[in-house]
């Protein structure tokens, strides 16, 4: 066997990661030659870490917070579905050459599809017009659902949606998402709110169908007060946890050219990082 290679997350700060216990685990039950951790870099020593990655034997790395968006400046080659989510989350070593993409679309997407929920219909109201919620529309449009966006900061958007430049996909303000719900069969909250230490998301599910999908890319905690809400009243709910899984997934393929599974063991063991 050659060389142990290595793979981690770069952000910062990065300790509160769940993918080092993630793709460990992985790694183990394959048995591969490899290591993953956690590695906090500055914003200003990115660019000097990325390049050390082909001489310091590294596969690959994450890229998680603040570093998605900056990375891409710094990497020899980025393909086109990370330049037009405009981040990148997985880098790749191959041939000394650095490559940047982002599985976050496929992890959103393949978390929604994998329990084999049915979605009674195509419309999805998308709350958020962040990075995530980018990714989570474009991930959405991809696999042609029409998306109603609804954010605080209205002009923020409307400039989502302008530059996604699609027609299944308009934008409505905050104060008519409660009465659009009635349309809706499939609500996705990409907003910071519900997540641990911040406020929850002040909403009316009265308008939603029962039978409507709902999902937080939030997983911390694993059940947001508008999942327990939804769950109360009967929706199917789907939490963000199963996002995190599918988009390491894919980026452990990319390393080490194994599609691992996603199990009920694997999500047990990573919840109890969260613990
Ligand atoms: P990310 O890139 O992770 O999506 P972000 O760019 O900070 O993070 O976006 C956070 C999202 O949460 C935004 O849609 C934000 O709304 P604004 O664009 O109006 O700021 C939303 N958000 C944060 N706090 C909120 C609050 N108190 N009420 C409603 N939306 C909120």
């Amino acid at each position: 066997m050659g060389d142990a290679r290595k793979a981690g997350v770069v952000g910062y700060p990065v300790n509160h990661s769940l993918s080092p216990r993630l793709h460990n685990y992985w790694i183990r039950q394959y048995n591969i030659n490899a290591s993953y951790e956690a590695f906090p870099v500055e914003p200003d020593k990115l660019e000097d870490f990325l390049r050390k990655l082909p001489e310091s034997g590294f596969a690959g790395v994450n890229l998680t917070i603040p570093h998605k968006e900056a990375a891409i400046k710094f990497l020899d080659e980025v393909n086109d579905f990370a330049r037009w989510i405009g981040a990148v989350n997985t880098v790749i070593v191959r041939d000394g050459v650095l490559i940047g993409k982002n599985t976050d679309a496929y992890g959103f997407i393949q978390n929604l599809i994998s329990g084999n929920r049915q979605l009674t219909g195509k419309d999805v109201l998308v709350m958020g017009a962040g990075g995530a919620a980018r990714a989570v529309c474009i991930s959405l449009l991809g696999a042609q659902y029409k998306v109603t966006i609804a954010n605080r900061t209205k002009e923020r958007a409307e400039a989502l949606a302008a530059s996604l430049d699609n027609s299944d996909i308009k934008v409505i303000r905050w104060d008519e998402l409660e009465n659009s719900l009635s349309e809706t069969s499939l609500l996705v909250n990409t907003t910071s709110l519900g997540m641990k230490g911040q406020q929850p998301l002040e909403l009316s599910l009265d308008n939603l169908p029962q039978e409507s999908v709902v999902t937080d890319i939030v997983y911390n905690p694993l059940v947001t007060p508008l999942l327990a809400m939804a769950a109360k009243r009967g929706n199917p709910v789907v939490d963000g946890l199963g996002m995190l899984l599918y988009q390491a997934q894919m980026s452990f393929y990319e390393w080490f050219g194994i599609k691992p599974e996603v199990t009920n063991d694997l999500r047990e063991h990573v919840l109890q990082g969260l613990r």
